[in-house]
């Protein structure tokens, strides 16, 4: 797979990035998951030449991030690795994660991470969401303190829109934002990603696949316990509306003898301004499908007629 460099951190990574969140195993989450499962699904990536792998201590309490260091043991030159800081886990078990990007935690986390990873630096260190309770220059000194240690390569910061984006930057180098990003999710086309092309920065765009509504494998009776019960692209007519479009992108994958998720991640890829897409997997076989995303191109003509059917309400 080819490389691409992300922003102006020196480091270089494939399109098609490897995302742990649901290696988390956290039931409620993304239901059941299988670390043997996991690990395999990693280490398939890297089979397939895959060198981006994206995870975040939110991600079941540490349990993704250790899973990531089991499977990255003896491998580590092999991989980039992105995780985060700044999601703390909420005051009971339902409970939404708390957001704390101050220095001391920060520090904390980064010391935690690396632990749980098996690693002596993170490649790109994310603030996971913005704390609107923390000055941004507070905690951008704890991330320049970071990279001083030789801790961190390079920061990222994750749900920053160009507003705070900017206003971070004031206090020191940003290497990657990290965004929300698939056909059915548009919106940072708009303003993060001509952003993060005119300050040269790399860009990863997160949930691809809109929690595998793109891979075409849902039906209308389809029932959700998971992360997707609470999504609105999962419910009502949304729903529905999301189903047809992906029907429409699946005829014009067939034409390549793709897949629809392979053809939803090859535009992803193409976007302006993306450096690469984390796309979320449980096992072997879905990141080997995910990994054929790329090595083809998708015709001018059908660009448009995808980009018809997306605009379609
Ligand atoms: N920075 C942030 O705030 C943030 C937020 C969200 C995600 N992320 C990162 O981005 C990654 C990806 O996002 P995501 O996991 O939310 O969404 P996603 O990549 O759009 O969807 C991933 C899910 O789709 C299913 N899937 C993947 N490939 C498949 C295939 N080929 N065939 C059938 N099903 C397939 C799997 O779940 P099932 O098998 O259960 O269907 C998988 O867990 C995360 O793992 C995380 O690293 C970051």
């Amino acid at each position: 797979m080819t490389r691409r460099p992300l922003g102006k951190s020196g480091l270089a990574v494939t399109p098609i990035a490897l995302g742990t969140w649901a290696m988390g195993g956290h039931v409620a989450s993304w239901g059941h998951v299988d670390d043997n499962e996991s690990i395999a699904a990693i280490q398939k990536a890297e089979d397939l030449d895959i060198n981006l792998i994206d995870t975040a201590p939110i991600y079941g309490n540490g349990h993704a991030e250790e899973i990531v260091g089991k499977a990255l043991h003896g491998r580590r030159d092999r991989w980039v690795v992105a995780t985060k800081c700044g999601l703390l886990p909420g005051v009971d078990e339902d409970a939404l994660p708390r957001r704390c990007l101050s220095f001391d935690s920060i520090i904390q986390e980064c010391d935690q991470s690396l632990r749980r990873l098996g690693i002596d630096c993170i490649d790109v260190y994310h603030c996971h969401w913005p704390d609107p309770e923390t000055p941004i220059r507070e905690t951008m000194e704890a991330m320049k303190s970071l990279l001083k240690l030789g801790k961190i390569r390079a920061i990222g910061l994750s749900n920053f829109g160009c507003e705070r984006m900017a206003a971070a930057r004031e206090f020191g180098p940003v290497d990657v934002a990290q965004t929300s990003f698939s056909m059915l999710h548009r919106w940072a086309a708009s303003d993060l990603l001509p952003y993060c092309v005119e300050h040269e920065m790399g860009a990863l765009a997160y949930g691809p696949l809109s929690k595998g509504l793109l891979t075409g494998k849902f039906r209308k009776d389809s029932e959700f316990t998971d992360v997707r019960a609470t999504d609105r692209e999962f419910v009502g007519t949304r729903y529905l509306d999301n189903l047809q479009k992906v029907a429409r992108l699946n005829a014009i994958a067939q034409r390549h003898d793709k897949t629809v998720a392979q053809l939803a991640l090859n535009w992803a890829v193409h976007q302006p301004g993306v450096t690469a897409v984390i796309v979320g997997a449980k096992r072997p076989s879905q990141i080997a499908e995910n990994a054929g995303a790329v090595g083809w191109a998708i015709h001018p003509d059908e660009i448009q007629a995808i980009d018809r059917i997306l605009e379609d309400a």
